[in-house]
């Protein structure tokens, strides 16, 4: 009798598992005027099983911010958690102060409401949870959610956007879970994969026509490397920042941790099948955390989780029949990018090293550790500014500026791909001694007081440290000032 039971409850198990789960897609919400509540919850992402989660305006992750370039918006961050916390705009070029970065905490049962103009160009952005030493335990935990900034030029361009429908947001999330399905902070052993909160391998209904999908690696820690069953060919037509001046055809893209692609692909001859996206671990570079490990070096047996240098499916995608407004073909050219010159601008150079030299948990910027106090440097207002990153440890560092995007010049010495040729705001720098080149500039809001943040994505990193900051000051005499520190006021 017992065991029957016990069958008939695998059963029934089994049929949940194989149940058509859906990938969710989040709400939006519009306007000027935005309201987003932190809070704790529970989520239901095994079976049966309570996990908990922290979202805004739900049990996790969080609404769709549509935002309007040119407009002025206010957004009221009510914390409703036990905890302090912040909320960072990610790719969003605005002051300092309403930036959301460390300097800029909501203490539990407070509201933050940050106001400004939206600036950027449309593309796909987030936001995140950034208190030093917090982020990544508020950011594992479920809090994120997409923005989407919209602009005349790409409303102008024959391209997917009806929400949800053939205009998708999809975050992916490497996460570690323990035995009670509870989410664990230390992210060196992933054992699950999140799209858009649910499980992995849940089916996403798309019409048969070109769709657009907004890809954000949401992760603490690892790498995707993207692909659709059969090899299919797709279209990048953005990344962070902007659209890119023309699609990229690709079979394959890599996204770190941070880093966001809007991806076209044409599903016109497809309908009724069945297609998979997927992950392409084994085709991950050595050194890039959700691939190949580095062999030799010590420490390595707590970055080994059950997903390591393993292929697998992250999503179902199940064609239906084409919406009335079908775009029926992928334009042949988008934006004029206009890139940042670099003649004549300040040089500065950011070197990410290890201690030990093969440590994979103790990194360094410039040889420090960031200080909540401490300014790294200045930046003179309206000045370009050539960064030189070069990453003397053992594994991949996706590097994030707050507060602009900025143009890659190089990678590992030579012209960077043609997807990364657009606006960016994290850039992978390759392992063992690569080298990215960047420039950036920063033509307003200067302040003396609240700094802006640069990082590392991978939030244990950031976390422990491999994160720095400086002011935006006005332009003294064409004078830069790059290695003195100075304390906060
Ligand atoms: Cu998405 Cu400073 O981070
Ligand atoms: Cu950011
Ligand atoms: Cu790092």
């Amino acid at each position: 009798m017992k065991k029957l039971f016990c069958i008939v409850v695998s059963l029934l198990a089994v049929q949940i598992v194989f149940a058509q789960i859906t990938v969710p897609i989040p709400a939006t919400l519009e306007g000027s005027i935005f309201n987003l509540k932190v809070q704790k919850g529970t989520s239901e992402i095994f079976p049966g099983q309570r996990t908990n989660t922290i979202g805004y305006n739900g049990a996790q992750l969080g609404p769709t911010l549509i935002l309007q370039k040119g407009e002025t918006v206010t957004i009221n961050v009510d914390n409703q958690l036990d905890d302090t916390t912040t909320v960072h705009w990610h790719g969003l070029h605005l002051s300092p102060a309403n930036d959301g970065g460390p300097h800029t905490p909501i203490m539990a049962g407070n509201t933050w409401s940050p106001s400004f103009k939206v600036m950027d160009q449309a593309s796909t952005y987030w936001y995140h949870p950034h208190l030093h030493r917090k982020t990544l335990n508020q950011v594992v935990k479920g809090a994120s959610g997409f923005i989407i900034v919209r602009d005349p030029a790409e409303a102008s361009l024959n391209l997917p956007r009806t929400y949800g429908v053939d205009d998708v947001p999809l975050v992916f999330q490497w996460k570690t879970f323990d035995e009670s399905k509870q989410i664990v902070e230390m992210d060196e052993v992933d054992n699950e994969v999140l799209v858009n909160g649910v499980l992995k391998g849940a089916t996403l209904n798309l019409p048969a026509q070109v769709v657009r999908l907004r890809l954000l690696n949401g992760s603490s820690h690892r790498y995707f490397n993207f692909g659709f069953s059969n090899n299919l060919e797709f279209k990048q037509i953005a990344g962070d920042g902007g659209l890119l001046d023309a699609p990229v055809a690709m079979t394959k893209l890599i996204l770190a941790p941070g880093e966001r692609a809007e991806v076209l692909l044409d599903l016109s001859k497809s309908l009724g099948q069945k297609l998979l996206l997927q992950h392409f671990g084994t085709e991950l570079p050595m050194g890039y955390p959700g691939g190949m490990m580095m062999m030799m070096m010590g420490g390595t047996e707590n970055m080994m989780g059950p997903l390591d240098d393993t292929d697998f499916d992250l999503m179902q995608i199940q064609v239906l029949a084409p919406t009335p407004n079908a775009i029926g073909s992928i334009p042949p050219a988008l934006i004029t990018n206009t890139p940042l010159s670099s003649n004549g601008a300040f040089n500065r150079d950011l070197t990410m090293t290890a201690r030990p030299q093969m440590s994979m948990t103790n990194f360094f910027l410039n040889e420090s550790k960031f200080e909540m106090n401490t300014i790294n440097f200045k930046v003179s207002k309206g000045a370009a500014e050539v960064w030189t990153l070069t990453n003397q440890t053992m594994m991949a560092h996706p590097f994030h500026l707050h507060g602009n995007s900025f143009w890659v010049i190089s990678v590992n010495n030579r012209k960077p791909a043609a997807n990364l040729l657009g606006r960016k705001d994290v850039i992978t720098v390759p392992p063992i001694n690569g080298a990215v080149k960047i420039v950036v500039r920063y033509d307003d809001f200067s302040d003396s007081v609240t700094p802006y943040m640069y990082h590392c994505h991978i939030l244990s990193h950031e976390d422990n440290g491999m994160m720095g900051q400086f002011l935006v000051a006005p332009l003294l005499s064409g004078t830069h000032d790059n290695l003195s520190k100075e304390k906060l006021k």
